[in-house]
């Protein structure tokens, strides 16, 4: 590939910019400084300098972020901001959240470039459990665990079974859902007359949002995460 290509790819700038910086003598490779946009590389070969700092191939991104509340789970909007505005340093990689969360709910959000990955995680067949936590306005009784486990009806048909469980500690529940409708969690707790005030997903999968990440804070999955994500969840 050539230099100018890869390091504008590798979000060091656009291409006119890069090759000033290679004329500036800023680029690097193997060590000799390389001032011609045109020299070819070898990405998994050549280590790559760009202003002092080794830039390595980068082709699929796994990003966990923990969602505010007030974004929109798109790529582009024309009134909110979105959550790929807060991750701008990776834009260049042509991001995209896997799946929705609403506008006012927070937490575990994966951001990725990488579609099969995403079709995966999204696939009905996979059945990938997503756990919320959940401030509602009434407390959960038995028997609302009970219509959880059993179905809920709503106005596009019967949920699959879900769990929900109080917690001991706070007046907040926990859900765990194995599908992912439209609303669908405010709109379980609204049939069972309750109302759902605060939303935050806290785990997709065997995958826990990372208690050190602040809203609007995130960070690479790890190796070992992604395969969490992609090994053990067997198609049913
Ligand atoms: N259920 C909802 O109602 N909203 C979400 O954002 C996610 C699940």
């Amino acid at each position: 590939m050539r230099i100018d290509k890869y390091l504008a790819q590798m979000g060091q700038g656009t291409r006119s910019e890069v090759k000033q910086l290679l004329k500036k003598g800023k680029v690097q490779v193997n060590g000799v400084v390389e001032k011609s946009p045109k020299t070819h590389v070898n990405v998994d070969q050549d280590q790559i300098e760009c202003q002092g700092k080794l830039i390595r191939y980068v082709d699929k991104i796994y990003i966990m972020l923990n969602k505010p509340k007030g974004f929109v789970s798109a790529t582009k909007d024309d009134i909110n901001d979105t959550v790929i505005d807060l991750i701008s340093e990776y834009n260049y990689l042509d991001i995209f959240p896997v799946g929705r969360l609403d506008k006012d709910t927070e937490g575990l959000l994966l951001i990725t470039n990488d579609g099969q990955f995403t079709h995966d995680l999204m696939s009905p067949k996979k059945h990938i459990s997503k756990t919320y936590e959940v401030t509602a306005q009434k407390n959960i009784t038995s028997h609302d665990i009970d219509r959880f486990k059993s179905g809920i009806e709503l106005t596009d048909g019967v949920t699959k079974p879900a769990v929900l469980k109080k917690c001991e500690t706070s007046n907040k529940s926990l859900v765990t859902l194995f599908e992912g409708r439209y609303h669908q969690i405010k709109r379980m707790f609204h049939a069972i007359d309750n109302e759902v005030i605060e939303l935050k997903r806290i785990a997709i999968g065997g995958l826990s949002l990372d208690e050190g990440l602040a809203p609007g804070e995130y960070r690479q999955l790890t190796l070992e995460e992604i395969e969490l994500l992609t090994n053990k969840e067997k198609e049913v």
